[in-house]
């Protein structure tokens, strides 16, 4: 009977154990799902609102700027400039390559922050050597983890900091909206340089430049999209910024990396025309105007044997453009990985390399319109 007694006890605190542990556990994981909720700047996180900012108001930004703020472009996307905006934004670049001398002291004084949450190799330095023929200065980071944002910093507050700093914040984000989000946090101008599967704007600047210089026009054009359509950036970009110019698209993608129905929606109220292919044929080559490649994204990737399927689905060899058009240009924002064979690299109508070399003078122009900057003399 006292032996039963004292395994009632053993029992009975046992079981007050278990539940203490398992309500430490549960307190555990609803304080991790508060932070990662509210206060993190995690990939995850739903701190973000959607949208595909680029430029913010950059009113009450530092002294330097005063004359640059007061004029600066305020919540404007440049993926919804008008065609005269978009043909004055190419006109500044040609002029940037005419007259460099002319644009050398444009941002004197100025202060611009490149903030790279995501590794780049050309946004970042074409900004910063933008920046820099521009006669301005750059600060910055191409490597998050070296910032307080590894310590647990949100995004709001590395944005209120460097906003005090400078006068232009240059931003690539692994999360979707973080650009939009960035400017409605601060006053200072914010350049998407990259938010997620999003929106990349500034590089659709620069293929509506090297469009429009191999093409001699932006209008009818047959523009083909081959490879990852679903997490390219480049590509949802590119479809807004040729939407003023009565395009015909064509897809290529396997099934897993199809465009998404919002990019498809898009056309469809712009009254884009579009085809979807699943094979990158010669015949889909023949009839196209720029071949717009594009990298399969192996870090947007949550399946990684989902990636390995379908990474080389596409290759372009030199061979398949024996009967291609005259004026086909071939274009890809890079880095390139196996979608384009090496033997196309000598063919003329390449032109990926001349491409990211635009990006610089197309920066130049997209600075000076987003500080408000006078380009007469
Ligand atoms: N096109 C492009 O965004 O290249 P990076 O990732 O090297 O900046």
């Amino acid at each position: 009977m006292a032996r039963r007694t004292k395994d009632n006890v053993w029992d009975k605190f046992s079981r007050i154990g278990v539940i203490l542990v398992l309500l430490y556990v549960m307190f555990i994981i609803l304080g991790f799902a508060v932070r990662l909720l509210f206060f993190s700047d995690e990939r995850g996180t739903s701190i973000i609102p959607e949208g595909n900012g680029v430029v913010a108001s950059a009113e009450g930004t530092s002294a330097q700027s005063t004359a640059a703020s007061e004029t600066a472009t305020t919540n404007e996307n440049i993926l919804d400039l008008s065609v005269e905006e978009l043909d004055e934004l190419i006109a500044t670049a040609n002029d940037i390559i005419a007259n460099p001398k002319k644009y050398s002291e444009k941002c004197r004084g100025l202060k611009l922050a490149t903030l790279f949450f995501e590794p780049s190799t050309r946004t970042r330095l074409s900004f910063e050597t933008a920046v820099n023929r521009l006669g301005g200065r750059v600060i910055g980071f191409s490597d998050a983890s070296t910032t307080s944002s590894s310590k647990g910093e949100t995004l709001k507050d590395t944005i209120l900091m460097v906003s005090n700093y400078v006068d232009l914040i240059i931003m690539r984000h692994h999360l979707e909206g973080a650009a939009r989000y960035a400017s409605e946090v601060t006053d200072v101008p914010i350049i998407n340089a990259g938010d997620g599967a999003n929106q990349h704007p500034s590089q659709t600047m620069l293929d509506l430049y090297s469009i429009r210089k191999t093409q001699g026009k932006l209008d009818n054009l047959t523009i083909t999209m081959v490879g990852d359509l679903k997490y390219g950036r480049t590509v949802h970009s590119l479809i807004v910024g040729m939407s003023h110019f009565h395009p015909t698209f064509h897809f290529v993608a396997p099934n897993e990396l199809r465009m998404p129905d919002e990019q498809k929606n898009f056309c469809d109220k712009h009254g884009l025309k579009y085809e979807e292919h699943t094979d990158f044929t010669e015949d889909i080559i023949n009839q196209t105007d720029i071949l717009y490649m594009t990298r399969v994204q192996r870090e947007r990737f949550t399946d990684l044997e989902e990636y390995e399927r379908v990474k080389n689905v596409y290759i372009l060899r030199n061979d398949m453009l024996r009967n291609s058009r005259e004026n086909l240009r071939i274009l890809h924002p890079l880095p390139r990985v196996n979608e384009i064979a090496y033997d196309v690299d000598d063919n003329p109508k390449a032109y990926y390399i001349q491409q990211a070399r635009n990006g610089l003078f197309a920066r130049q122009a997209i600075i000076c319109e987003v500080l408000g900057i006078s380009i007469d003399e």
